[in-house]
Formats: structure tokens, sequence, C-alpha cells
């Protein structure tokens, strides 16, 4: 198995899980390191029952992660040619949208026996309800809001607080409701500066004197006039999968609330913190089950399929259907969020 993309809680329990019914099953695993990169140059270890052992509550990914992609390398025939001479029959690609499209192109173009397994803490993936990861992502965040509540009322601040998304915003959404947000930001429902701002005012009219704004890093600034600003570092490096790195919009929207509004604001970037850690037990729990469906899948040969949860149950469902398009926040969740602005 491998693990590709941005690290995320509960890869650990994945790991554990495939390889505990994988060797019920009479199969022998082994960890492939640092993702695609690892099928690319050949970097392959056992993962025995000792390998295995005590991981469930660790962060992070025991066999590394990378986001590297085979197809923006021209490496797809090492990847093949590695994949033959240490004699596997199976994969499982345990990732988000990028390190499954490769799974699901694999097996589309060169009938590569592999199964996916839904990863990241951003949620955006088609086909499944939940991603593991995302709880605890979630849950760091609403954490911080809830700090960040005290210190703002104390001081008298509007607090902006950056989350992680990529292109949607759930974790914006779910921790901003759960931490009872009055304004939250994000790419999929763009409201605009001066919207946000009066809801600010709106709320210290009501004489509540402080306030805390979600963002999410992929929002642009967009304004009244229609004009859409990218900030920071969103526009400029990418990835190999052609991804802009996001992040710096917190800082400018919370100069543009204290600029219109007055009101003394300030910025926290919570960064890769919410990718940190041990996973909490929901993620615990849906990863394991996860893991036991993909080598369930892989026994039985069902390749080219992922693990997905479908309301309390683990289904299953094709790469290309997971991996066709990006699963945004639908209004009906915003419309939770905003019932409680301002
Ligand atoms: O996809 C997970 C994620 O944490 C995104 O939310 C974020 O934009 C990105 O990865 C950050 O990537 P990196 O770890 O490469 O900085």
């Amino acid at each position: 198995m491998l693990t590709g993309g941005g690290d995320c809680p509960g890869l650990n329990a994945v790991i554990r899980a495939v390889g505990r019914r994988s060797f019920s099953h009479g199969h022998e695993v082994l960890g492939i390191r640092a993702g695609w990169k690892g099928l690319v140059e050949g970097l392959i270890q056992p993962l025995g029952p000792r390998e295995i052992s005590g991981i469930l509550p660790r962060g992070g990914t025991i066999i590394g992660t990378s986001r590297t992609n085979p197809f923006k390398t021209n490496s797809v025939d090492r990847v093949l040619a590695n994949f033959r001479e240490a004699s596997l029959d199976a994969l499982v690609a345990i990732g988000g949208e990028d390190t499954l499209g490769v799974a699901a192109r694999l097996y589309r173009e060169q009938d590569f026996p592999v199964v996916g397994v839904p990863k990241t803490i951003d949620n955006d993936l088609a086909a499944t309800d939940y991603t593991f990861g995302f709880d605890t992502a979630v849950t760091i965040a609403t954490e911080a809001i809830d700090r960040l509540h005290t210190t703002a009322e104390s001081h008298n601040r509007v607090m902006v607080v950056e989350v992680m998304g990529r292109h949607t915003g759930w974790i914006a959404v779910m921790s901003g409701i759960a931490g009872g947000a009055d304004v939250i930001l994000i790419p999929e429902q763009p409201i605009t500066v001066e919207q946000a701002c009066s809801e600010i005012r709106r709320r210290h009219e009501r004489g509540l004197d402080f306030s805390i704004v979600v963002v999410s890093e992929g929002y642009e600034l967009t304004y009244d006039s229609g004009e859409r600003r990218l900030v920071g570092e969103q526009a400029r490096e990418t990835d190999q999968f052609g991804h802009v790195k996001l992040g710096g919009v917190g800082g400018e929207l919370a100069r543009e609330i204290e600029a219109r509004t007055g009101f003394e604001t300030r910025v926290t970037v919570l960064g890769h913190v919410q990718r940190g850690g041990s996973p909490t037990p929901r993620d615990r729990v849906l990863a394991t089950r996860y893991g036991l469906k993909a080598a369930d899948l892989v026994d039985e040969g069902r390749f080219g399929r992922m693990a997905a949860l479908h309301g309390d149950d683990i289904v299953d469902v094709s790469l290309d259907e997971a991996t066709a398009t990006l699963k945004t926040v639908p209004p009906a969740w915003y419309e939770v969020a905003k019932a409680f602005f301002g």
C-alpha cells in the first residue's frame, strides 16, 4: 500500500486495518514509501505485524508521503516495472483526488490492480459522504475558534481565522458552525468583503463588540464591484498536480475589515496544525472501516474500486466516479452557517 498527497490523521489506522485484514486473508503486505515516488524509485519495505502494531492513534503516516505524479514526470513505465519486479499482486492507494486520480488512470489505461481509500482533511472527494481526517481537522479548528472567542471578547477585537480546505469550504463551514462564527467566507459562496463588514457592524450595533470571522484559504477576496482578488501565495507556485499553493487570504481580509469598520482586528492562520497529531475516535473508526473494506476488495480481486461511506454503510464505488468532480459545500450547509451571521 502507499499513502500519497498531504498527510492526514487516520492514515496509520488505515495501514493497520489493511494489514490486519490482509494477514487474515493469508496475504503478505508491503509498504511503498513516499507515495507514488516510492513506486517510481522502488522504495519498498515490509509491513509485518510488528511494523503495524501500536500505530492506531499516531498522526502522519509510517510509510511517508509525497505529491509525486508519475504521469507528470513520465515515469509510469518505472511504476509498472518496479511493481512487477517486487512481485506485487495488488496496490491499496490511500489518498485524495490527486493520488486516487493517478490510481484511476493506471487502472483505466494499464489495467493496474489498484483499490483506493479516500483520505483528505478537505473532505472534497466525490462519491463518499466523508473522508477520514476531516473530523480531526474540524475538531482542531473548532477548538481554536473556542479559544479565540475568549481573547476576542477580552480585547473587543475582530478575530479572523484562516483554515485549510483548498478549493472547498468544508472545514470552514463545519468548524464555523460548531464554533459559533459570526461570518464565514468560503470559495463556493463568496460573500463580498463589504457584506462581511456589514455583518460585523450589525453585530457590534447589537452591543456585541467582538467578532469571529472564519475564512477558507481558497476564498478569493470578492468585492461589491465584482472585482475578485487572489492574495498572498495563492497566485504563485504549483505542485505536480497543478495546484497553486494557498494561504494568506486571512491577513489581507483582516486588514480590509479593520480599515473599513475601524474595529481592531487580528488574524490566526491555523495551517498544518489542522493536519497534525492524533486522529479523533470518529476518524480512527472510519479509517479502520475503510482499511478493512480495501483489503476485502483486494482479496476479491475487485480492482478500480474505492471504499466509500454512504450513510452508515461502507460500500465501494468506482475510482473514476470518485475522482471525476470535486465535492463542494452545498448551499443548504451554508444556509445553516448564515443563520448565525451578524
Ligand atoms: O489537501 C490537504 C491540504 O492540507 C490543503 O488543505 C492545503 O491547501 C494543502 O494540503 C497544503 O499542502 P502542503 O502540505 O503541501 O503545504
